[in-house]
């Protein structure tokens, strides 16, 4: 049989991105169509004492105004109650520079932004919590993360581990506060047919955001209706509800008509959450062997004023090495800023840029391979619970890695390799995620004119979900992936887990998988039951599908088309329905990997380039190593982008972000990426769910940061324990 899955099939939906034909939200075209401009809070707290629309309202082309004045009460505006609240025009009260305190809606986009200048806002000013020192004296221990993970966890003796330890190594790492910056902004067009609500929004999840939105508007979920066929990058951002498309819907109830919000670069910097600041305070204890003995990880992190969101830094940590003698635990801060949230391996990338710095300086302090050190400590079972694994294959990363890098080659003492004016250095680190998945369906409809349309409202970010599904239901049905057509993104399609969490292919796969096999099924049993069949009373194990037909495995030739089937049984259309259930608990399944990283740091000016990236994954079943591959070099750039650039830069005393655009904010450009290689190593996972898949969508940029700062204090002797690992560090 023709086998598509693991086949480095091109992307389907490439041809009408590049030709502009792919539909994003900011696209939609409806009739009668009216534009969106929020207003936004120039301070971040105190609280609205007037708001003057006159003269804004008579303004060409606006349509109308709402502000709190004349804003209906919402049902309710929480929405994650781990950690998401919205201030949204209930009362006067300012927690954030940029909180939405009005729309303005008007003929054009422009009228819009030209109305919402208009607005006077007068308002009373209260100081704003903006900083660490600020934040450190009014913050709490959390018990709960996200609203049901423990945020305290102790294993083991700590007294003891300490006793034990023949070295302790206790360091403070910290990260800034980062934003998702996705190519495309966040938009939604809303539009009403009676008490019916559409929503065309560029969300990561249209269930959820249909039960975030219904609930904020008082419908049924059925009444609310989202679309989001394509994104251009999400990275967390576009997980949760954010005001934008709240008061896109408002709007259009108000005006009645659609009603569209593009937010501006600058608008994203405030309207969808970011990445928090973190300072983690790592402790490892080991004997001289290097066995830990110990270790604790204490992440303060900051959060708004409002809520409660929590970067989960110390996740990784949990799980990463066999140590007996363990402690999380965490801080929460709170500043005048939006809520953060979900980016790009939230907890994992910040958490594992401290554990795999320490990890590397205590390699050094003991004079190991930074390696070896990790062999040491190697989980053979998940140290947080003692399951098994379903599958673990880190330590081939390892080798794969250092054989594919040349690591043999690496002198161990730093500031021992060179080049003129360069310092060379080498650095190493470890990535792992969790493995999840959990319920999806998924259906699959054979049309008697030959077309095979196959639906999940799961979504493509960006990394290759129309083409896996593609290929996944294709060859289960025996079809070329040219005659499959993949629709996503739609409430009025079979539902789908929110597309985060690394678990969109793990929970969706398996649907789309057991759909098409049961429409297959179905087709052999119709041939095998009907008189007319060349099929009739054969064993179904003797028969096989391929090229859209069912055919005698001995007599390929003695068979018939699908389309055969289907018009002698008079049926224009064969439909199944498939859901696929939750992951076994029996196990722990992550996906584990490697980074190995060479840097040439200018010895004058300080300044870094990564020359040379391997990256080795072990993340189960690869089912399109080309989309596979981009889409874990994507995380390297965002990991570099982490490590040597990324920082939103704060005003301490207005909360105004300062560096809120594309010029000032930086991200890697070509320029500064190297070569990367990425190898899979091939797991058969029976555990983890029905396709053998991990997740891929987070797993490369974990460790990247501290795999680049471990090489930088390779190259140069200096290690560098704050991100990004800028110029006047290194220098200073
Ligand atoms: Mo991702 S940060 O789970 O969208």
């Amino acid at each position: 049989m023709n086998k598509i899955i693991g086949k480095s099939v091109n992307r389907v939906d490439g041809r009408l991105k590049v030709t502009g034909e792919a539909t994003y939200t900011g696209d939609i075209k409806l009739e009668n169509l009216v534009y969106g401009r929020i207003i936004q809070s120039r301070i971040a707290r105190g609280r609205v004492s007037q708001i003057d629309t006159e003269i804004a309202a008579n303004t060409p082309g606006v349509i109308a105004i709402i502000t709190q004045n004349n804003c209906p009460k919402f049902n309710n505006l929480n929405f994650f109650p781990g950690g998401q609240s919205l201030p949204l025009l209930q009362d006067d009260q300012i927690y954030y520079l940029g909180q939405p305190l009005g729309v303005v809606i008007a003929e054009t986009q422009e009228q819009a932004n030209y109305g919402a200048s208009l607005v006077g806002i007068k308002y009373e000013q209260t100081k704003p919590t903006i900083t660490w020192e600020e934040a450190l004296t009014q913050g709490h221990e959390p018990e709960k993360i996200f609203g049901f993970l423990p945020a305290k966890i102790t294993r083991g003796d700590l007294e003891l581990g300490e006793k034990e330890a023949e070295i302790i190594l206790e360091q403070l790492y910290t990260t800034p506060m980062e934003h998702h910056n996705p190519l495309e902004p966040s938009a939604t067009t809303a539009t009403w047919e009676g008490d019916k609500l559409t929503l065309y929004d560029t969300t990561q999840g249209v269930f959820s955001t249909q039960k975030a939105i219904a609930q904020c508007f008082n419908l049924p979920p059925e009444n609310v209706r989202v679309v989001s066929q394509f994104l251009g990058g999400g990275f967390g951002c576009k997980a949760l509800v954010w005001p934008h498309t709240i008061l896109a819907g408002l709007a259009a109830l108000y005006v009645k008509r659609p009603v569209k919000i593009v937010l501006t670069r600058k608008e994203m910097y405030t309207g969808c959450g970011y990445r928090a600041p973190t300072r983690q305070y790592l402790t490892l204890g080991a004997t001289k062997g290097g066995n830990l003995t110990l270790l604790k990880h204490h992440s303060k992190v900051l959060t708004s004023w409002l809520d409660n969101f929590i970067e989960p830094c110390g996740l990784a940590s949990n799980t990463m090495y066999a140590c007996p003698n363990l402690e999380i635990s965490y801080y929460l801060g709170k500043i005048n800023t939006t809520t953060p949230t979900f980016m790009r391996a939230p907890g994992e990338a910040p958490g594992m840029f401290a554990l795999e710095s320490a990890m590397d300086e205590l390699a050094y302090a003991l004079e190991l391979d930074p390696i070896q050190l990790r062999l040491n400590n190697y989980a053979q079972v998940d140290p947080s619970t003692g399951k098994p694994w379903s599958s673990k294959s880190l330590e081939a990363c390892y080798y794969k890695g250092s054989e594919l890098f040349g690591w043999e080659k690496r002198p161990s003492t730093p500031r021992s390799m060179g080049n003129g004016n360069y310092l060379v250095g080498w650095g190493m680190s470890s990535a792992a995620f969790p493995a999840n998945s959990t319920q999806a369906s998924a259906k699959v409809k054979i049309l008697t004119n030959g077309e095979v349309i196959v639906q999940s409202a799961t979504h493509d970010l960006g990394t290759g979900t129309y083409t896996i599904m593609t290929q996944v239901a294709a060859e289960a049905l025996g079809l070329g992936v040219e005659k499959v057509k993949f629709q996503l993104g739609d409430t009025n399609l079979p539902n789908a887990p929110l597309t985060g969490n690394s678990m969109t292919t793990s929970s969706v796969a398996p649907a789309v998988h057991k759909a098409a096999l049961t429409a297959r099924n179905a087709l052999i049993s119709k041939a095998i039951q009907h008189p007319n069949s060349p099929l009739y009373q054969v064993s179904p194990e003797n028969i096989d599908v391929d090229l859209g037909r069912v055919f005698l495995k001995q007599n390929p030739t003695r068979g018939e088309t699908y389309q055969e089937i289907l018009t002698r049984q008079g049926e224009s259309v064969l439909e199944v329905e498939e859901t696929v259930g939750t992951q076994s608990q029996n196990y722990s399944s992550h996906a584990f990997g490697a980074n190995f990283v060479e840097v040439w740091v200018d010895s004058d000016l300080g300044l870094i380039q990564v020359t040379r990236y391997v990256g080795v994954y072990a993340a189960g079943r690869i089912l399109n190593p080309k989309t596979a591959r981009s889409q874990m070099i994507g995380g390297i750039v965002g990991g570099i982008g982490m490590a040597l650039m990324e920082e939103t830069v704060i005003d301490r005393y207005s909360g105004s972000i300062l560096n809120n655009n594309f010029s000032d904010y930086l991200v890697p450009v070509n320029g500064d990426i190297p070569p990367i290689e990425i190898e899979f190593i091939p797991e058969n996972d029976p555990y983890v769910n029905p396709m053998g898949t991990k997740g891929i969508g987070e797993i490369s940029i974990v460790g990247v940061a501290a795999a680049i700062a471990n090489a930088v204090y390779h190259a140069t002797g200096k290690r560098i324990r704050d991100l990004p690992l800028t110029p006047d560090k290194l220098l200073g």
